[in-house]
Order: C-alpha cells, then sequence, then structure tokens
C-alpha cells in the first residue's frame, strides 16, 4: 500500500476526537454476584441484567450510537451448571419474546452471531422471527452474540477461505486482512470502537478478538444489573478523552485531525 493510500486509510480510520462512539461492545459481567450480595439464586441476577440491556439499548438510541454488541453467552458458558444454562437460554426466549417488537419500535436492526445449531430448535426459529421482523431498521445494529467466541468465528472465517481455496475461487496469497475480514461473523459492521465490561474483570474472555484490535477498553467494577445509561455516559466520556492512534505518532494523529478540521 502507498504511504499515500496508507494515510489515507489511516484518516478514515480515527473517528473524530471527542466523538461518540460507533460501535460499543459490552461484556455484561457480575449478574452472579449482584445475586449473591442479595441472597438470591445467580439465575435472579441474569433477569435483573435484562433490565439494564434495555436501559442501555435505549441510551445508546438516544445518543445515536449506530452498534452495539453484546455478549449474552460465550462458547465456554455451557462449562456452567445445567439449571443455570437452562434459565440462560430461557430468559434468551424471554428477552425475544418480550423485547423484539420494543426494539423494532425503536428503529433497532437485531442479529445473532454465534453458533446457533446447539440452541432448541424453538429458539432458533425465535431468532430468525426478530432478525426478519427488525431487518429493514436502519437507527441501530444490536447484536447479541450467543454461543459465540472470538477464536470459533476466526475458525469458522479460516474454513471460508480454506473453501473458496479448494474450489479454486481464491489464491491463498490473494488472502489479505479485508479477506479474513469480509467472512468473519459481523463483517457488515464496522470494528467496535469502545469495549466495556462491568464486573471488576480486565479481561476480553474470547470476545471480537479479531475485531477488538483497536478497540478501547474500559473496566468499571459495577456489576452489570447496576449499570444503567448514566453508567454508559460516563465510559463514552471517558473513551472521548482517549486519543485513537492506529500505530501513528500522537503528532501525526494530531496533524491528521488539524487537516481535517480545516477542510
Ligand atoms: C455474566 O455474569 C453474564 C452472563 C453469562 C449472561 C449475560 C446475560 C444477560 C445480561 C441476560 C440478558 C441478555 C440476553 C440478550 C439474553 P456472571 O454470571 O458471570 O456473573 P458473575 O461473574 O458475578 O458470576
Amino acid at each position: 500500500m502507498s504511504p499515500d493510500a496508507e494515510q489515507g486509510q489511516v484518516r478514515e480510520a480515527i473517528p473524530v476526537h471527542g466523538g461518540l462512539p460507533g460501535h460499543i461492545a459490552i461484556i455484561m459481567d457480575g449478574n452472579g454476584r449482584w445475586a449473591g450480595q442479595r441472597n438470591l439464586p445467580r439465575t435472579a441476577g441474569h433477569r435483573e441484567g435484562v433490565g439494564a440491556l434495555r436501559a442501555v439499548v435505549t441510551r445508546c438510541v438516544e445518543l445515536g450510537i449506530p452498534a452495539l454488541t453484546v455478549f449474552a453467552f460465550s462458547s465456554e458458558n455451557w462449562r456452567r451448571p445445567r439449571q443455570e444454562v437452562a434459565v440462560l437460554m430461557d430468559v434468551f426466549m424471554m428477552v425475544l419474546n418480550q423485547e423484539t417488537r420494543k426494539l423494532h419500535d425503536q428503529g433497532v436492526r437485531l442479529g445473532v452471531i454465534g453458533e446457533r445449531s446447539a440452541f432448541s430448535s424453538g429458539l432458533q426459529q425465535k431468532l430468525r422471527e426478530a432478525e426478519a421482523l427488525t431487518r429493514d431498521n436502519t437507527r441501530m445494529r444490536l447484536t447479541i452474540a450467543a454461543n459465540y467466541g472470538g477464536r470459533w468465528d476466526i475458525v469458522q472465517a479460516m474454513r471460508q477461505l480454506a473453501a473458496q481455496v479448494e474450489a479454486g475461487h481464491l489464491a491463498s496469497s490473494d488472502i489479505h486482512d479485508s479477506q479474513l475480514a469480509g467472512v468473519l461473523s459481523m463483517a457488515d459492521i464496522p470494528d467496535p470502537d469502545l469495549f466495556i465490561r462491568t464486573g471488576g474483570e480486565r479481561r476480553i474472555s474470547n470476545f471480537l478478538l479479531w475485531q477488538m484490535a483497536y478497540t478501547e477498553l474500559y473496566f468499571t467494577d459495577t456489576l452489570w444489573p447496576d449499570f444503567d445509561g448514566a453508567a454508559l455516559d460516563a465510559a463514552i466520556q471517558d473513551y472521548a478523552q482517549r486519543q485513537r492512534r492506529f500505530g501513528r505518532t500522537g503528532e501525526q494523529v494530531a496533524s491528521l485531525m488539524a487537516s481535517r478540521t480545516s477542510g
């Protein structure tokens, strides 16, 4: 890539400093501890977590955030006690039954990423219906990562590219970042600008591994059921203070920003 072309790409990639993130990704952690602090079963925390998700979706819509992706169930969550997994599936079904219409009315397009074949046929059917109903909405993309893992995503993408190579449609020497990015689960949504993890842990936990290469990371001790619109605002304010460099020096980014402002 020529330096000019590269500069153009970097200029495109750097959002307006101090602006809102275009895509927020969240690990909603701390439901179990929230419930434990109240002597409630862990599953009560998951049910309470639905309210926090509704508050965050509403705030994102108000702010005009174009994309929100939440980690509802990881590929590794099957290791949890069977009864907790069953409740998480119930909660997922309940969210689809109770919230899809509201999301549709808010202009939200719902999508699900992850290996859905492991879900019951009823749940898979509900997912298809929710996606079909909201397909033409343009106000915000809400993506629920369910039975998702970042490594799974990269492996399924690699399999697609390998199949194209086997079929003679693609030369391995023509595989670059964009070919792989093009067959990942969220190929049509820009990479997250801001990642939020609630619940005090400071890990990415196999979430959007490829897509978060340059994402700004924000960790808070707030447990997910206590997270709300004001907490989201605090995370966005923190993000607005960051200078995103995408491998460049601070001076280079400042000069790119100055040239953008001047013309
Ligand atoms: C992590 O908390 C949370 C989950 C594994 C599930 C998240 C699910 C919801 C918030 C329900 C609503 C969302 C949808 C779309 C179904 P944890 O159980 O690991 O908490 P802990 O770290 O305190 O044990």
